[in-house]
């Protein structure tokens, strides 16, 4: 069976994005295939300074290795300062090795509703270093598609179904 890894990378307690992985990851075991998270809130991660694999903590390279071991990803992005936050571009720079020439979708989360080119960034950064091809649609939230710490908004439901839809097919057609 295929395994997705889906990465969310917000490390807010209350984050937003962690809510719209969490419904993409049931949607993808719905559609028959195998999910895991890797949570960045619970990763012990040093910045990246070009340091062997070896050097990180443990649960930085268990995270390569989930990551090398799947067949495709997907990211859940908090948006920061119109791109990719922080904490998050830190993971990438540390694992973007083992996501080399997979498929992955990316769900990009922001306050408003204007912010959504910075998806693009992303999807360059894992074309550029990791030849990463990006599925579409890029799924994209803001404040008003959550209500009390659920994900209300229907149009980025049916976002997120798209995309396990597309990606389900991507990954039986190449097994
Ligand atoms: C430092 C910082 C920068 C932000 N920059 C933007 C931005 O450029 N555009 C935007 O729409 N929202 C921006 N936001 C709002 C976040 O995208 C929003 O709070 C989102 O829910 C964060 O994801 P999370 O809830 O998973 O942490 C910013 C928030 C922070 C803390």
């Amino acid at each position: 069976m295929s395994e997705v890894i889906l990465i969310q990378g917000s490390l807010n307690k209350e984050s937003r994005t962690a809510l719209l992985v969490r419904h993409t990851e049931e949607e993808l075991k719905r559609s028959g295939l195998k999910a895991n998270t890797l949570d960045l809130r619970n990763i012990q991660m040093e910045f990246c300074d070009g340091r062997p694999l070896k050097d990180y903590h443990p649960e930085v390279q268990q995270a390569y290795k989930a990551i090398e071991q799947a067949d495709a990803f997907i990211i859940g992005m908090p948006v920061y300062c119109y791109s990719v936050s922080g904490p998050l571009k830190n993971f990438i720079d540390i694992t973007s090795g083992a996501m080399e020439k997979k498929i992955a979708g990316i769900l990009c989360n922001a306050g408003g509703k204007q912010s959504y080119m910075a998806s693009a960034d992303l999807s360059n950064i894992l074309a550029y270093e990791s030849h990463v091809t990006t599925l579409q649609p890029i799924v994209y939230s803001s404040y008003e598609d959550f209500e009390d710490q659920v994900l209300t908004g229907e149009k980025v439901k049916s976002k997120i179904q798209e995309l396990v839809n597309h990606m389900s097919r991507n990954l039986k057609n190449n097994s």
